[in-house]
């Protein structure tokens, strides 16, 4: 059975089988995760929901820091459930981890049951961007803390660039049927 392409992307194609670009990214994904953990100041005991898990760089590393707290692994991919809950199994620490099958924007946590929310780099492929938020306030005891990292695309990139170039690579050849002029991709 194929993977589903969340799954394809973060666990076989985003670097590229590329082990200095791997190697650059995970420093860069490694800070980020360092950060959105300390802003959200855990302490032993506590629940955290990471939304849109992947394949797991924040709800790992918040495993560490509460200690004997929990850890909910949300995502829409089935297939990135089933490969975090393997390495769970694999570092013993199944017991302090749940996996929910679960769009941001429809959480099946009941209200104030969670005392942080993370996410990183999925708010940006959410269309219901204030859904999400109710629920996560939902969700969240209170006084919880919501910790998050999202990506401004266009903060990073310039907002025209000529139609053959997307950040920075020259996409002619995959990029045959685009209309000259039309903008960024
Ligand atoms: C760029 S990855 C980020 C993964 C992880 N948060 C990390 O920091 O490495 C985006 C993730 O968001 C998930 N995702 C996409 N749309 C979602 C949605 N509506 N609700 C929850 N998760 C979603 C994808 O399945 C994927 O795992």
């Amino acid at each position: 059975m194929g993977q589903d392409l969340w799954s394809q992307w973060l666990l076989n194609r985003r670097f590229g089988g590329d082990p200095k670009r791997m190697r650059a990214a995970l420093d860069y994904l490694y800070r980020v995760r360092d950060r959105v953990l300390s802003n959200a100041n855990l302490t032993d005991g506590e629940t955290l929901l990471d939304v849109g898990c992947g394949d797991g760089l924040i709800a790992f590393g918040a495993l560490e820091k509460v200690k004997t707290g929990r850890v909910i692994f949300s995502d829409i991919s089935q297939d990135l459930l089933h490969h975090t809950r393997a390495i769970a199994r694999e570092m013993g620490v199944l017991d302090r981890c749940r996996f929910l099958l679960a769009p941001a924007e429809n959480l099946p946590l009941q209200d104030a049951s969670v005392d942080v929310v993370t996410t990183r780099s999925v708010l940006i492929y959410v269309s219901a961007k204030q859904q999400a938020f109710e629920e996560f306030y939902r969700v969240l005891k209170p006084k919880g803390r919501l910790s998050i990292f999202e990506p401004i695309n266009r903060f990073a990139y310039p907002t025209y660039a000529p139609p053959h170039m997307f950040w920075g690579y020259d996409v002619t050849p995959v990029n045959g049927n685009r209309p000259e002029g039309k903008g960024t991709l």
